[in-house]
């Protein structure tokens, strides 16, 4: 199916010229009200979406906000999984996503057959899917994990029980190493977190000794052995602002830096390029939605997010253990 997200429709005469982003952001804001919706972005959103959003998170913060939200309708401006996971949460609330096309390579890694394969290939294990995975694997897992948690939940787990994990690798090993747990890995992986070269980072590192090298878990192992902290993307932001280091080497997806730099402004981030020196490191899934789509969808009020309620029952039960685990 073609999901086609260009700006189809003419504006209406609200006395504003939308193709000025500041007059953009604020018919997103009147529309919001009317439509008595609430917008929650994710870091990895362009700085305009930021702003334009109510909520900025990570994935688990998001989940958590999705969940309390008296909002009658979520505007979901991260990737389909995320919204999702929303709409998992609040069957009865409009679930919008600005581009539906917004996926994610470790979502489309784990299809929901090739799955049950693995799953019935290790019939005593528990099941523990990192939340970047569609409806259909979440369904068939006894926990769901965030960046955030996943160390913290894996450790909660029966000791005599062996564990499967995932849809990411390097998540899973990291887990594994700092829970002191051994976890059956699926082989996907993020495109956005195995792009970055080691030999920028080693050079970057030697300019800037001062520096302390941050990362996401989602990144290869050869590179989280040489960050001084590995945290999700709100524990980074968190650590740019609590260390006393004067500059940070940044290895996640770039649209942190935004709220980084936000909240400390005496502090100099660099950018690890891509292995042929690209900057390849923006997630192009993320990066789908615009300020335009994002005004579009509450206009139009779509697309929204439709579940088969089976899946989506089978879905809640580890999201919901997910959140009581991690309170
Ligand atoms: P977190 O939001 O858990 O840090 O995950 C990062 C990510 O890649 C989201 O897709
Ligand atoms: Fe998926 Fe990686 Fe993009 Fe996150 S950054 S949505 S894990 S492809």
């Amino acid at each position: 199916m073609v999901f086609t997200q260009t700006l189809t429709q003419t504006p209406p005469e609200i006395g504003r010229n939308l193709a000025d982003p500041a007059d953009l952001a604020a018919a997103i804001q009147t529309l919001k009200k009317e439509r008595r919706a609430i917008i929650l972005a994710h870091y990895y959103q362009d700085d305009a979406i930021q702003d334009s959003a109510d909520f900025i998170g990570d994935s688990l913060e998001l989940s958590r906000r999705a969940a309390s939200t008296e909002a009658e309708v979520i505007v979901f401006c991260g990737v389909h999984f995320m919204a999702e996971t929303a709409k998992i949460l609040n069957p009865g609330k409009t679930v919008l996503l600005p581009d539906l096309e917004a996926g994610c390579s470790l979502a489309d890694a784990c299809p929901a057959d090739a799955f049950a394969d693995f799953r019935r290939r290790h019939p005593e294990h528990i099941v523990v899917s990192y939340i970047n995975c569609s409806a259909a694997v979440k369904a068939q897992s006894d926990l769901i994990c965030t960046s955030s948690n996943a160390v913290q939940l894996v450790q909660q787990l029966p000791a005599d029980r062996p564990i499967l994990f995932a849809p990411d690798q390097n998540l899973g090993r990291w887990v594994a190493r700092e829970s002191g747990r051994e976890l059956t890995l699926w082989p996907g992986s993020c495109i956005v977190h195995e792009t970055f070269s080691e030999q920028a980072l080693l050079r970057l590192r030697l300019e800037h000794p001062e520096a302390e090298v941050i990362a996401h878990p989602e990144c290869q192992q050869h590179l989280l052995d040489l960050a001084d902290f590995i945290g999700s993307t709100s524990k980074l932001l968190q650590r740019t602002e609590t260390s006393a280091a004067p500059s940070f080497i940044v290895l996640t997806e770039p649209g942190i830096l935004y709220q980084m730099r936000r909240r400390s402004p005496s502090k100099t981030l660099y950018e690890v390029p891509g292995a042929d020196g690209c900057s390849c490191n923006a997630c192009p899934y993320m990066r789908l939605n615009t300020l335009e789509k994002l005004w579009q969808c509450l206009e139009t009020m779509a697309p929204a997010l439709e579940l088969d309620e089976d899946i989506r029952r089978q879905a809640l039960v580890p999201i919901e253990r997910m959140l009581a685990m991690s309170a």
